[in-house]
């Protein structure tokens, strides 16, 4: 949801910030802007569309200066387009602001803006900041930008700089990340490690209300009382190259291909023969776990997903009661929450305003809080009791791979941890359960192996505008992972449905040609799983089948047939999503769409 840029510095600062927004296009590209002061004037370009088409018009008439910001716009307030882009700057143009976040009392400041002569030319919440702080500038931009921030509500991470005091950028937030990196006489801000990393791995992950002031000198911190801050500065160790594509022609794909790895680095030290599962990372105790009476994972989109196979598995081997909720509906059912439960929020990202959400309300009532995040350093991670991370390693694309894949690992891990601790399960079980995982990053591999059956199958169907996934039990939860896929980067409409439940309405969209994913691995639903692909080719559905190897017998039921080797039926959907996430990326490059920025979309969801 927009990514937000600062830099101070020895170098030009255009070149910082169209590199450090480069990394942060998976956030938003709407539009692209950015603004440096050349020692006396702040100079803007923005412009509606990617990040390249900004470059290319800098590239045309480049933008001197040592200090700046820059930004890349996913809309919420305003329409894609050039007026709307930030920066926004005030009347003047001696104040510009970079903002990531809603401003919720926007309508009301604007007004009173407009009472005290302000004028504004944008559709956008963001407009009022620089507004604001130019209404409290006194010749002291940080306390003019914690005055204006003061009347602020809703979320906001921001970036501003003042014609008048050339040499710095102040900067600040409040539920939208932001981190600021210390180089050799330079200093950033940004909403996201990698848009620094090539120029310094030091850093501090900012905490909310507090304000940062960059020079050349370094960074220094304040709280919202003005009393400066000590922090810990962080040494990130991620390889820069991680957020490469690596020859890949996708990050997508890239990222597809990285799932062996993923998986086996997120069970490294965790799972291992004739041991008990490790998590060191959970501070959690035996006897809290006796306690827990319920847990509720949250989560969002394919994380949401994710859940799904948690109570499944957590149900199934720990015998306690789970329910799963989308974390923008969890806190407005009013919940019920005590310190006998527990939750797990899921988030690739760490920053979704309403996972987040979901995990302060839980502890406000008193539930411990378990979360499962693959950044380091994310809000979730330093506001959650005990994190697990998943070591799946910077997930570009927006349409979510390893990171799914790798949040089930995590889900079996603590399932089998509660397992253990609750004795719910009997060492053989436990121990074919890890034997199998530990089999999983080679047969993931083997999985990918079969891409050209996919390619092909997009090949003939890529046209289609609707699309069917079936499945039963956790085929049911793939099968929804699988239509979120297709949707979200080939923008073909599809449903996922419980085998069962389509008779009781849907079916009636069946007809001649329908397209149909089936998905039958898990054993004990496999009959049944077959009468309702009957029932759809009965009613003229072409049908590609899923089932694990050995049950040729599906091959007479649908069109064609892909198979999953045979392990522990709980652990088959990180197998089963694989050809799903193939199938979902073929049919985005045969529809010519943009795989790795989906239209609409962006990869962190930091607004409610
Ligand atoms: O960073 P998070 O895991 O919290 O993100 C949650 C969803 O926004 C995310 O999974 C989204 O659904 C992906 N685009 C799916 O591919």
């Amino acid at each position: 949801m927009c990514g937000i840029v600062g830099y101070v510095g020895k170098n030009q600062a255009q070149s910082v910030l169209i590199e450090g927004l480069s990394k942060l296009e998976y956030r938003g590209y709407d539009s692209a802007g950015v603004a440096i002061l050349d020692g006396e004037r702040i100079n803007v370009m923005k412009c509606k569309g990617r990040l390249a088409k900004l470059e290319e018009k800098l590239n045309k008439e480049p933008l001197e200066g040592r200090v700046g910001i820059g930004h890349t716009r996913w809309a919420t307030h305003g329409e894609p387009s050039d007026m709307n882009s930030h920066p926004h700057s005030n009347y003047e143009g001696t104040i510009s602001v970079v903002h990531n976040g809603i401003i919720e009392n926007y309508v009301h400041l604007r007004e009173w803006l407009v009472s005290k002569g302000y004028r504004f030319v944008s559709d956008t919440d963001t407009e009022v900041i620089p507004h604001l702080v130019d209404y409290y500038y006194d010749g002291d931009l940080l306390d003019a930008v914690m005055k204006a921030t003061a009347k602020l509500e809703g979320s906001y991470a921001i970036g501003v700089i003042c014609s008048k005091e050339p040499d710095k950028v102040v900067a600040v937030r409040k539920d939208s990340p932001l981190i600021a990196g210390v180089g050799d006489g330079e200093a950033f801000v940004a909403s996201d490690v990698p848009a620094i990393l090539n120029h310094t791995r030091d850093v501090y992950y900012l905490d909310d209300k507090e304000f940062v002031v960059l020079s050349k000198d370094g960074v220094e911190i304040y709280s919202a009382e003005g009393e400066k801050i000590e922090k810990k500065l962080n040494h990130v160790t991620w390889d820069a190259n991680a957020a490469e594509k690596d020859g890949f022609e996708h990050f997508m794909m890239k990222e597809i291909y990285e799932q062996p790895k993923a998986i086996r680095d997120t069970m490294i030290s965790r799972v291992m023969p004739n041991e008990p599962i490790k998590l060191d990372d959970i501070k959690i105790t035996k006897e809290q776990l006796e306690s827990i009476q319920k847990i509720y994972i949250v989560a969002c989109g394919t994380a949401y997903h994710a859940g799904i196979v948690g109570k499944y598995v957590i149900e199934r081997l720990a015998r306690i009661p789970v329910e799963v909720d989308i974390a923008s509906e969890f806190r407005y059912r009013n919940p019920i929450i005590d310190n006998k439960t527990l939750m797990i929020v899921i988030s690739q990202s760490g920053e979704t305003a309403d996972t987040l959400a979901a995990l302060r309300e839980a502890k406000v009532h008193g539930a411990r809080v378990i979360a499962i995040t693959n950044v380091v350093g994310s809000t979730v991670s330093r506001e959650a009791d005990d994190v697990l991370y998943t070591w799946a390693g910077p997930e570009i694309a927006v349409a979510s791979t390893k990171a799914y894949t790798t949040q089930l690992i995590t889900m079996y891990m603590l399932a089998l941890f509660f397992a253990q601790n609750r004795n719910t399960i009997t060492k053989e079980e436990a121990e074919s359960i890890k034997n199998d995982m530990l089999e999983l990053p080679e047969r993931a591999k083997k999985m990918l192996e079969q891409k050209e059956v996919l390619q092909k199958f997009a090949s003939k169907t890529y046209m289609y505008k609707d699309m069917f996934f079936l499945g039963r039990g956790l085929d049911y939860a793939v099968a929804m992972e699988g239509s979120l896929k297709l949707k979200e980067i080939s923008y073909i409409h599809s449903e996922a449905y419980a085998g069962g439940e389509l008779k009781h309405g849907t079916i009636a969209l069946i007809e001649d040609g329908t397209i149909v994913v089936a998905l039958a691995t898990q054993t004990d639903l496999y009959e049944k799983m077959i009468s309702n692909i009957r029932e759809v080719t009965t009613r003229g559905a072409k049908v590609l089948g899923f089932t694990v190897e050995g049950n040729t017998d599906m091959e007479k039921a649908v069109d064609s047939v892909l198979y999953v080797p045979k392990i522990n039926n709980i652990l088959l959907p990180v197998l089963t999503v694989i050809p799903l996430q193939l199938l979902a990326y073929y049919m985005s490059v045969q529809k010519g769409c943009d795989v790795d920025k989906p239209r609409n979309l962006a990869k962190s969801v930091t607004v409610e």
